[in-house]
């Protein structure tokens, strides 16, 4: 072959890799190495300051970070707000209760500070998730960077998140049509271990399941009745719902313990337990902090680099 059909078929196949729809970039560790070598620890003390006021921070940060990288990757299109008849995906049903947004506008001012116009409002949100996870008695891990942010963002692709109601095939396409596998889905799951749902988000499995069954009956009894004494049928508090763990600041492996116990929240979570494969998995974390951390850092690292975008913002709520 000569020269010249050896480069058209490498130009062909690098067509069919990377549809040019699709940007391509590469991340890197070193990213702003020389750009911004202040970068990480400057958005470290950012969330460290958030932490110490506000201990729901860590949560809110890792379920953002994940709404954003499954519309469009991660590219920080949940950041924008809605601008004239621009319904955002943050205003989106979903990520209604998506909060702690100041973390990553005060991030992004320190940062600018240091460096204008250097570091992505999508980097900022990856960094400031790892260093929550870590915060928390998590794992760490090295974020590669270089992510650019988006300029579109539409609430009516929220459509597109996994809902709470989902089955284990519903779940297993969400996360496979972004790459990702049934052990991605059973480690990031984990992301449960922090945070809170409000009650309209497990009503499903409370309250009127199915024709022959009120609750659910893979919810554990005594669990089933507390949920149901916070999150009665024609619920009037707004802010009522329940912890998603009971350590639910703390980032360990109790969410897949009591997971094995029918003490989840989400049909979602209990799906986990339908399949051989995944069921093996809940197991084995429930059994090993170590093995859910290894598991989930991979995960994340591949969550985290599913890549969209094309600038990088000054202002994390608008595009430039
Ligand atoms: C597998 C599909 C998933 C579904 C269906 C799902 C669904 C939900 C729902 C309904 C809530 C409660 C929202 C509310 O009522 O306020 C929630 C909370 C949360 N999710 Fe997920 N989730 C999934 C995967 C993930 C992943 C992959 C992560 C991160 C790695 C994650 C992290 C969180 C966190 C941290 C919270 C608590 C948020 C807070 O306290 O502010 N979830 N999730």
């Amino acid at each position: 072959m000569g020269a010249a059909n050896i480069l058209g078929v490498l130009v062909l196949t690098l067509l069919v890799m990377f549809p040019v729809s699709s940007p391509v970039y590469a991340l890197s560790l070193n990213y702003y190495d020389q750009t911004c070598p202040k970068a990480e620890s400057t958005i470290s003390d950012a969330v460290k300051k958030a932490m110490t006021n506000d201990k729901t921070v860590p949560a809110a940060l890792l379920r953002m970070h994940f709404h954003d990288c499954f519309i469009r990757g991660c590219d920080a299109s949940v950041l924008l707000k809605s601008v004239g008849k621009n319904t955002a995906e943050k205003d989106g049903p979903p990520n209604i209760s998506l909060h702690a947004f100041y973390v990553i506008d005060n991030a992004k001012k320190a940062v600018e500070a240091l460096c204008p116009g250097v570091v992505s409002c999508a980097d900022i949100l990856a960094l400031a998730v790892r260093d929550a996870v870590a915060l928390s008695g998590g794992p760490t891990w090295n974020v590669s960077k270089g992510r650019k942010d988006g300029r579109i963002s539409k609430a009516t692709e929220t459509r597109q998140l996994p809902a709470p109601t989902f089955n284990i095939s519903q779940l297993q396409q969400s996360f496979s049509q972004r790459g990702l596998s049934m052990e991605d889905l059973v480690a990031l799951s984990g992301g449960h271990t922090l945070g809170f749902s409000h009650c309209s988000s497990f009503q499903n499995r409370i309250h009127n399941f199915n024709s022959t069954h009120d609750v659910d009956p893979s919810v554990h009894p005594s669990f089933a009745a507390s949920l149901r004494s916070v999150c009665p049928l024609h619920n009037k508090v707004k802010n009522a719902g329940a912890t998603m763990d009971s350590s639910s600041t703390t980032f360990d492996n109790t969410y897949y313990k009591l997971l094995l116990q029918g003490r989840s929240l989400f049909s979602s979570d209990q799906a986990l337990l339908t399949t051989t494969k995944t069921k093996a998995l809940v197991s084995q974390f429930a059994s090993s902090k170590d093995e859910f951390e290894k598991a989930f850092v991979k995960s994340m690292i591949k969550m985290s680099s599913i890549t969209g975008g094309q600038e990088v913002r000054l202002d994390c709520r608008v595009v430039r």
